[in-house]
C-alpha cells in the first residue's frame, strides 16, 4: 500500500462536455467544484454535434408536438412525462445557453424581425432545431468552457481518467468519492465529494465503426455497474446513417441535418430508395434510414450509399454547412457538384445509469447526466438533437436537487489508498491493442444494426474470454488509460449483450432477426449487479 494523494471538493464532476459543464457552472455559484476530464478540456462527442439542439421557437410549433414526435422515435419506449418534462424545459435551458454566449444562427423575417434560425431533421414535424451552422457542439463546448476556465470556484483536472467510485464502509449504498488516474504523474489519487455526477459521456467506441471521439469509453456506465447502480436499455445503440465513407475521413459525421434542408439518399447511379422503406422517405426516423442503407448495401454488395444535395446552390450549402463543406473538399468531395458516400455507424448509447427527475441514481450521493444516463427521454431510438437538450435539461435539475442538500456533511471516514503492491509495469501492449480491436470488431459484426439470438451467443462466449483476460491483467499491471479504456468497455460490450438477450422483440434501434415483430407492452430492460454476491 502506499499513501495515496486526497484531494477534496463538494461536487465532483467527471467529464466536461454539455452535461458536466453546465451542471459545473451552475453549481459553482454556491460551492467549490472539480471537473475531471479525460483528455483536454474540450475532447468529448459535445464538440464534434453538428445538427443542433431541439427546442420550440417556432409560433406554429408546440411543446405538445415535441413531445409527440420523440415520442412517435422512441417506438412506444419512452417515459411521456420525462419527455413532457425535457420538452417544456427546453426554451428556458436554451436561454441559458444564449445568455451565456452561445451564438445560435439567426435571421431576419420579411417583416424585418431578427429570429433564430431553425433547422430541421428526421422524425421532427415542424422546424425546431436551433444550430450554430453545422458546428453546433463546437460554440456549445467552447461558449461553456471559456466561462469554466475563468472560474474561480471551479478546479480543472485535465488528464486524469476517474478508475471507480468509493463507497462508504460505514453507510450503506452510498458513495464518497472516486479513484482516478493522474495520467500525467503517472498515479492514482482519491477524490473525497459530497456529490459526485457521472457525465462521462457514451459508450460507441465499443463498435469498430463509430461517429464518437476515442474518449466514448463507457466509463461511466461501467463504473456505475460495478458500484451497483441500475443500469437500463443497453441494447439501444443508435447508427448514425450518414457518416463519411472515405479511408482518410476517421469518424466524420455528415449531418442528418443535410437531409432536412433537402438532401437525399441514393445509389451511385443517382436511384433514390428511401420511399421502398417508409412515407417519410428521407426524413424518416434514424434506425429506420440506417437499416434501409444497411439493407440497400448488403443487397447490392456496395461499400456505401450516397448522399446528394448538389441541387442547391453553392451560397445556399456553403452558408448552412461551411464545416462539412470544407471537411469534404479536403478530401477531394465537392458537395456542392457529386453525391457524398455514405455509410451508418454507431452513434449514441441510448441506454445507461437509472436516473429520476433530480437525475439521482440509486446510489446516495451519485448523479448521472447526459448520455452517461438513462433518464426515459429516448426510448427505444433518440430523436436527432435531442441529446444536447437532455444534458442542459438534467444537468439543471441534478443543480437544483444538490443545491437542495450542499450543507449536508462530507463523509469523512477514512478511505483505503489505492493498492498497488502487486502491480509491475507491463511490457505486453501489444495483447491490450490485440483486444481492443477484437473486441470492436465482434460488437460491429455480431451486436451491430441487425442482431439474431446466434450472433449475441458469440459475442457473449468472446465477452466472457475477454473479460477473464482483462481482470488478470488488470490485477497484475499498472494502470494506463488503454487498459482502463478496454475494462470498461468489455464491462459496456456486456450490458448491451445482456440487454440484447433479455428483449425478445425488434423495437426501434434494437433489431433481431429471431423476433422480428414488436411486442404489444413495451418495457425497459432494467439490470443490475447482484453485488452482496460478491
Ligand atoms: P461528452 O460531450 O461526450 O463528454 C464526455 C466527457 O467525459 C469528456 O470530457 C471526457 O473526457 C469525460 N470522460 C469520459 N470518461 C472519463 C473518465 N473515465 N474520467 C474522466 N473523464 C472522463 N446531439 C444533439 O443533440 N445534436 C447534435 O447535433 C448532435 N450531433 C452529434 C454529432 C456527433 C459527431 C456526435 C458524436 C454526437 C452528436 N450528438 C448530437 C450527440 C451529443 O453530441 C452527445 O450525446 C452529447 O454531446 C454528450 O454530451 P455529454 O456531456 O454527455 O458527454
Ligand atoms: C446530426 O447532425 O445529424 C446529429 C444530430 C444528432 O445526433 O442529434
Amino acid at each position: 500500500m502506499s499513501n495515496s494523494i486526497e484531494h477534496r471538493c463538494d461536487v465532483l464532476i467527471i467529464g466536461s462536455g454539455a452535461a458536466g459543464l453546465s451542471l459545473a457552472l451552475k453549481m459553482a455559484e454556491h460551492c467549490n467544484v472539480i471537473v475531471l476530464s479525460k483528455s483536454d478540456l474540450n475532447e468529448g462527442s459535445t464538440r464534434y454535434a453538428q445538427g443542433g439542439i431541439a427546442a420550440v421557437f417556432d409560433d406554429e410549433d408546440s411543446v405538445g408536438a415535441h413531445v409527440k414526435d420523440t415520442l412517435t422515435a422512441g417506438a412506444g419506449l419512452c417515459d411521456e412525462s420525462v419527455v413532457e418534462y425535457t420538452a417544456s424545459n427546453a426554451k428556458t435551458s436554451m436561454h441559458w445557453l444564449i445568455n451565456k454566449g452561445v451564438p445560435f444562427d439567426q435571421e431576419e423575417s420579411n417583416d424585418g424581425e431578427v429570429r433564430y434560425h431553425l433547422t430541421r431533421e428526421g422524425g421532427h414535424s415542424h422546424r425546431r432545431i436551433l444550430h450554430a451552422a453545422d458546428a453546433t457542439g463546437e460554440a456549445v463546448q467552447a461558449t461553456l468552457s471559456d466561462q469554466v476556465k475563468n472560474h474561480p470556484s471551479i478546479h480543472l483536472f485535465e488528464r486524469y481518467n476517474a478508475i471507480d467510485l468509493i463507497k462508504s464502509k460505514q453507510v450503506k449504498n452510498t458513495c464518497v468519492g472516486a479513484y482516478v488516474w493522474n495520467r500525467t504523474k503517472e498515479r492514482v489519487e482519491i477524490i473525497r465529494s459530497r456529490f459526485i455526477a457521472l457525465a462521462t459521456g457514451g459508450a460507441s467506441k465499443v463498435y469498430q465503426y463509430t461517429s464518437n471521439p476515442d474518449i466514448a469509453s463507457g466509463d461511466g456506465i461501467a463504473m456505475a455497474w460495478r458500484a451497483g447502480c441500475k443500469i437500463a436499455n443497453m441494447e439501444f445503440n443508435q447508427f448514425h446513417p450518414t457518416c463519411l465513407f472515405h479511408p482518410d475521413a476517421k469518424n466524420f459525421l455528415i449531418s442528418e441535418a443535410l437531409r432536412g434542408e433537402g438532401a437525399f439518399l441514393c445509389h451511385e447511379d443517382g436511384t433514390r430508395f428511401m420511399h421502398k422503406f417508409d412515407e417519410r422517405g428521407d426524413l424518416a426516423p434514424r434506425d429506420i434510414v440506417a437499416r434501409a442503407i444497411d439493407f440497400e448495401m448488403k443487397r447490392l454488395g456496395a461499400d456505401c450509399m450516397y448522399l446528394d444535395i448538389s441541387h442547391k446552390s453553392t451560397d445556399f450549402i456553403t452558408k448552412h454547412f461551411p464545416n462539412i463543406y470544407r471537411r469534404c473538399r479536403s478530401l477531394g468531395i465537392d458537395i456542392t457538384r457529386q453525391p457524398i458516400p455514405v455509410v451508418p455507424a454507431a452513434h449514441y448509447t441510448c441506454g445507461g445509469v437509472v436516473t429520476d427527475f433530480d437525475a439521482r441514481t440509486n446510489l446516495e450521493n451519485v448523479y448521472a447526466i447526459g448520455e452517461t444516463a438513462y433518464t426515459g427521454l429516448h426510448g427505444a431510438n433518440r430523436m436527432a438533437s435531442n441529446s444536447l437538450l437532455e444534458c442542459v435539461v438534467f444537468a439543471h435539475a441534478a443543480a437544483k436537487h444538490m443545491l437542495a442538500g450542499i450543507t449536508g456533511k462530507c463523509l469523512n471516514e477514512p478511505i483505503s489508498p489505492w493498492d498497488e503492491s502487486r502491480v509491475i509495469d507491463s511490457d505486453e501492449e501489444v495483447i491490450i491493442q490485440h483486444n481492443w480491436h477484437e473486441l470492436r470488431l465482434f460488437m460491429w459484426d455480431y451486436v451491430g444494426i441487425v442482431r439474431t439470438d446466434k450472433r449475441l451467443e458469440r459475442a457473449l462466449r468472446r465477452i466472457n474470454l475477454l473479460k477473464q483476460e482483462i481482470d488478470e491483467y488488470y490485477s497484475n499491471f499498472k494502470v494506463k488509460n488503454n487498459l482502463l479504456e478496454l475494462r470498461n468497455l468489455v464491462c459496456v460490450a456486456h450490458l448491451i449483450v445482456m440487454c440484447a438477450m433479455k428483449r425478445k422483440e425488434s423495437r426501434g434501434l434494437h433489431y433481431n432477426l429471431d423476433y422480428p415483430e414488436q411486442l404489444e407492452n413495451a418495457e425497459p430492460t432494467i439490470i443490475q449487479k447482484n453485488i452482496s454476491a460478491e
